[in-house]
């Protein structure tokens, strides 16, 4: 019996006679040979099948193998350095679990909806498997991150009784006897809760959005990790997004070349992310944008997706806007103490256009305040009194903020569209598979 491994341990039993299970990721014949690009979900190797080394049975079935046939393959490791990835296997035994003819996609190209309706097929291409796992350490590297720093991961819940973000932006969802449930756009709310109790916390889940956005930065049902920090403010945060930025980037350089060479994605772009963010107002923001002949910026507004653009461009690292009019943020955001028309907020904008991936704040914590700013809102005051209770008893300063983990992903990896970012995306237009 030989040891069961897979692609991505190769490097431990050159030499050895080992097998491996998984799909054929393409078949090239010629004569007396087959060379397979096997794929195992870990990564891709060349098996060769020499007519002379296997079973005429095994050498006939592989011969009938298309891509995505399932097999299990037999073999001695060989370093090629030659090979993709390093390796070969040369395979002496072996068998085909499913013969497969007229798999959909195949390496020509096809159009996004074509693949996005087979989305459970088009994850086991080289391109999925790579932005995939890339997306995993980056979820990694953040939940490491929080860890060594002392947080606590305490969820927040999904079903909630009233808006955080905003009410235009929420799915209504039958909850029993009658009552209206929404699914939770942000677990801020409940993370200040959680943080108020134990000091550093994060949430890490699944958000949703209803605003009627088809772009290529919109999905309808995105992660987001928020930590929230008793005892910090705005700064103190801003550098904890900082830090942990820094140290995703590191972590998928560290972790993940096989992938970024498959994306082809420029490494030097990810290499120079090592700090020292650029930070400006949104003052500052404004003054260049209104100067700038490509923008439409109107003074007083929320930067558009253009205007955001504009300013990252100019950039290499993330860029930090901090202090945005009251009237376009929301209802917790504590004031600016030095300009009561602005909140202690920040968005940091991604380089290369993907835009806004982290927006956070330092919260009110007035009561007096906070409820004046919910009425503002003409949000119900009565669905945040549990809420309004975090500000009677044991009030503190405390800040935080939210990273879109699809956004960050695309970014990372260099992608168009962030739907390819999340594993079975959902949007606007598309619920399925
Ligand atoms: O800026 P947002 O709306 O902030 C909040 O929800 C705060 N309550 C977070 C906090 O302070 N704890 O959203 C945070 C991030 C955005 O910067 C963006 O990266 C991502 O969530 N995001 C989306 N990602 C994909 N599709 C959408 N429709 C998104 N909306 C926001
Ligand atoms: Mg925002």
């Amino acid at each position: 019996m030989s040891t069961v491994t897979t692609v991505e341990r190769l490097g431990n039993h050159v030499g050895e006679t080992v097998t491996l299970r998984g799909w054929v990721y393409a078949r090239t014949s010629k004569g007396k040979l087959h060379f397979v690009q096997l794929r195992d979900g870990t990564g891709y190797v060349q098996c060769v099948v020499f007519k002379r080394n296997v079973s005429e049975e095994l050498f006939d079935a592989v011969a009938g193998c298309g891509q995505e046939s399932s097999v299990e393959l037999t073999g001695e490791v060989k370093a090629d350095e030659r090979a993709p990835g390093g390796y070969e296997v040369g395979v002496s035994e072996g068998r085909v679990l499913q013969a497969v003819s007229e798999y959909p996609i195949t390496p020509k190209e096809h159009g996004a909806d074509f693949l996005l309706s087979r989305r459970h097929l088009w994850l086991r291409s080289k391109r999925q498997w790579a932005i995939l796992r890339i997306r995993d350490a980056v979820i990694t590297a953040l939940r490491g991150f929080f860890d060594e720093r002392g947080f606590i991961c305490v969820d927040s819940p999904m079903f909630t009784p009233a808006a955080c973000e905003g009410t235009s932006t929420l799915f209504e969802v039958d909850y029993f006897d009658d009552e209206k449930a929404f699914l939770t756009q942000s677990g801020q709310l409940y993370a200040e809760a959680s943080a108020l109790a134990f000091g550093k916390v994060y949430c890490f889940g699944p958000t949703f959005r209803a605003e009627k956005s088809k772009t290529r930065r919109h999905l309808t049902e995105f992660w987001m990790l928020e930590p929230e920090v008793a005892f910090a403010d705005l700064d103190d945060v801003m550098q904890l997004a900082e830090d942990m930025l820094v140290h995703v980037v590191k972590e998928v350089l560290r972790r993940r070349q096989p992938e970024l060479a498959a994306l082809e994605r420029d490494v030097s772009k990810l290499e120079c992310i090592t700090g020292g963010f650029p930070r400006i107002t949104y003052e500052e923001a404004s003054k260049i944008l209104l100067e700038h002949p490509d923008s439409e910026f109107v003074a007083g507004d929320d930067l558009g997706a253009p205007d955001e653009t504009i300013l990252s461009e100019m950039h290499e690292q993330p860029v930090m806007i901090t202090r945005y009019p009251k009237n376009v943020k929301a209802f917790y955001m504590k004031e600016d103490p030095e300009d009561p028309t602005k909140v202690l907020c920040v968005d940091v904008i991604g380089p290369e256009g993907v835009g806004e991936i982290i927006g956070g704040s330092q919260r009110e914590e007035n009561l007096e305040t906070l409820l004046a700013s919910i009425a503002a809102h003409e949000l119900p005051q009565e669905e945040f009194d549990w809420y309004l209770d975090l500000r009677r008893f044991g009030s503190a300063p405390h800040s935080g903020f939210g990273l879109g983990l699809e956004r960050t992903v695309g970014w990372i990896c260099g992608i168009e569209h962030i739907r390819e970012a999340s594993p079975y995306p959902r949007m606007m237009t598309r619920i399925r598979p």
